[in-house]
């Protein structure tokens, strides 16, 4: 679909779909209709050789790995979770920002005896405590890891926290850091030559929208006498 006159964009729906799209307007690319009210899958944008197409998170990487898109924007866990050598990653976007984490009940002991472990990242999981030389047992979920523990289909989870509510509310606590999570431009390879043009100049209005958004706001001016 994408002709070396078109740069494609994937983005991942859900949560981090409209920061995505808010990084993507400071650096002047705006979808002619937004994904939020729509059932359409390709969306033009203002610029005529710029197009967004819209996936699952976790689908992000294999779309610009095998050039369906150029370029696209998920998060790190996916990426770790995805392997391989594919893509060029050339920019934290600074999104979305969590950790990925061994949770489990308050004070358990993961080196205790072969754990089970539940969790969607499997292959980050297996990594995980193989290199610390531990053995464990996984169990593959596709979400509401923190039931598993509750249940007793697993001693532990590997997921994302960030405010740490959805452990609490479930009674359990993080354990072990695993690594920092935060959203990436992934670009494919080959793409990364064959639309040098339209990349090169993408990816700087993108590093300055990244760089503004982190920028503090300017103090407000002091009314309060
Ligand atoms: P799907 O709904 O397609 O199964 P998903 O549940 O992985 O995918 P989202 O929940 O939209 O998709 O999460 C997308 C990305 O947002 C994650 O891969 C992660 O990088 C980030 N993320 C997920 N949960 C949080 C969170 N609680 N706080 C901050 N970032 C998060
Ligand atoms: C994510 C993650 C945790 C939760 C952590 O779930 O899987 O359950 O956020 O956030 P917290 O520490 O701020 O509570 P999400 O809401 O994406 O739902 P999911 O289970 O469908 O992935």
């Amino acid at each position: 679909m994408s002709g070396d006159d078109t740069l494609v964009i994937a983005l991942a729906k859900g949560r981090i779909l409209t920061e995505s799209l808010s990084l993507l307007s400071h650096a002047g690319i705006e979808p002619v209709e937004y994904p939020q009210g729509s059932r359409k899958l390709i969306l033009d944008t203002a610029l005529a050789q710029v197009r967004l197409v819209i996936v699952r998170a976790a689908d992000v990487p294999t779309y610009v790995e095998y050039g369906g898109a150029d370029a696209g924007v998920t998060g790190k866990d996916v990426l770790l979770e995805y392997g391989g050598q594919g893509l060029y990653e050339p920019l934290d976007l600074g999104i979305a920002r969590c950790r990925l984490m061994v949770a489990g009940r308050p004070g358990a002991n993961v080196a205790a005896r072969r754990a089970r472990v539940a969790t969607k990242y499997v292959n980050i999981t297996r990594r995980y405590f193989a290199g610390q030389g531990r053995q464990v047992e996984l169990i593959k979920l596709y979400g509401s890891m923190e039931l598993a523990p509750l249940v007793g289909l697993a001693d532990f989870i590997v997921d994302l926290v960030d405010t740490g509510n959805t452990l609490k509310a479930n009674g359990l606590a993080p354990i072990e850091h695993i690594v920092d999570v935060s959203s990436r431009l992934v670009v494919n390879r080959a793409a990364m030559k064959t639309k040098h043009r339209l990349i090169k100049p993408f990816l700087e209005r993108m590093r300055r929208a990244v760089a503004a958004s982190h920028r503090p706001a300017a103090a407000a001016p002091n009314t309060a006498r």
